[in-house]
C-alpha cells in the first residue's frame, strides 16, 4: 500500500452553468473508484439547467445561486463563496461555469481552483473558440485545463488534449469532438490534484515536485 492509498478522498465543489457533461464525467469517475474525490456540492448560477438534475440523481446537493438576484458581480461572488465554504472544499472545479469571477473570489481559492477551456491555450481565450479555430484555418484544436488566476483563461496550463480538424468540420462537430476529449482530460487532471501531485507555486505549476516545463498531453 502506498501513501496515496491512505489519502482520504478530496472534498470538491463543482461550479456549472449548463448541461454538466463534465460534471457527469467526474461523478462517473468517483463512482468507478478512479477519481479519489468526494463531490460535496454542485453550484449553478442558473436555475433549471440539466447539470443540476445530474447532481440530484447522484445524490449530491445541487444549489442555485442566481447571479440575477445580486446587484453586482462582487455581491454575487461574496454570496457564492460564503455558500461554497460551508462545504469546506479542498478544490473548486469550474465545469462550464459561465461567469467572470472577481479577483477577490479567485484569490480566495488561489491554487485550488481549476477550469476547463475548449481550446489549446494560450490560443483562443474567451468565447466561440471552435468557430474561431475554423475561421483561421487551424488543422488542430483541443481543450486545456488550467489553474484559475485573475487573468481570464490565462492561468497556468496543466494539461491539454488535441483533436484534428477535418475539412468537413463545422463548429458543432468540432465541439462534439472536443467534448469527448474533455471528459477524459478533466477527470485525469482532477485525479492528479487529488493525489497531491499538482501544485501552483506563485504562477508556476509543479507536478510531482518538479516545475512543469510544458503542459502535459493527454490522449
Ligand atoms: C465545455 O465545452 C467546456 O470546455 C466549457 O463549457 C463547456 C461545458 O460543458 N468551458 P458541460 O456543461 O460540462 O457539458
Amino acid at each position: 500500500m502506498t501513501r496515496n492509498d491512505l489519502r482520504p478522498p478530496l472534498p470538491v465543489v463543482v461550479l456549472i452553468s449548463g448541461n454538466g457533461s463534465n460534471l457527469q464525467a467526474m461523478i462517473d469517475g468517483m463512482r468507478s473508484g478512479d477519481l479519489p474525490i468526494e463531490i460535496r456540492a454542485v453550484f449553478c448560477n442558473r436555475p433549471d439547467v440539466y447539470g443540476l438534475e445530474r447532481a440530484r440523481q447522484a445524490g449530491i446537493p445541487a444549489i442555485v445561486v442566481d447571479h440575477k438576484a445580486y446587484p453586482d458581480r462582487r455581491a454575487f461572488d461574496e454570496a457564492l463563496a460564503a455558500r461554497i465554504d460551508e462545504f469546506e472544499p479542498g478544490l473548486i472545479v469550474l465545469a462550464g461555469f459561465m461567469r467572470i469571477l472577481t479577483p477577490e473570489f479567485v484569490g480566495h481559492y488561489a491554487g485550488r481552483m481549476l477550469n476547463i477551456h475548449p481550446s489549446l491555450l494560450p490560443e483562443f481565450t474567451g468565447l466561440n473558440t471552435h468557430q474561431r479555430a475554423l475561421d483561421v484555418g487551424r488543422k488542430e484544436h483541443g481543450v486545456s485545463v488550467h489553474f484559475v488566476t485573475a487573468d481570464l483563461d490565462g492561468g497556468p496550463v496543466i494539461a491539454r488534449s488535441r483533436v484534428e480538424i477535418t475539412s468537413d468540420d463545422d463548429a458543432d462537430s468540432l465541439a462534439r469532438k472536443v467534448q469527448i476529449k474533455e471528459h477524459r482530460l478533466y477527470p485525469a487532471v482532477v485525479a492528479m490534484y487529488a493525489k497531491g501531485r499538482l501544485e501552483l507555486r506563485r504562477s508556476s505549476v509543479f507536478l510531482d515536485g518538479d516545475p512543469l516545463v510544458k503542459p502535459v498531453d493527454i490522449e
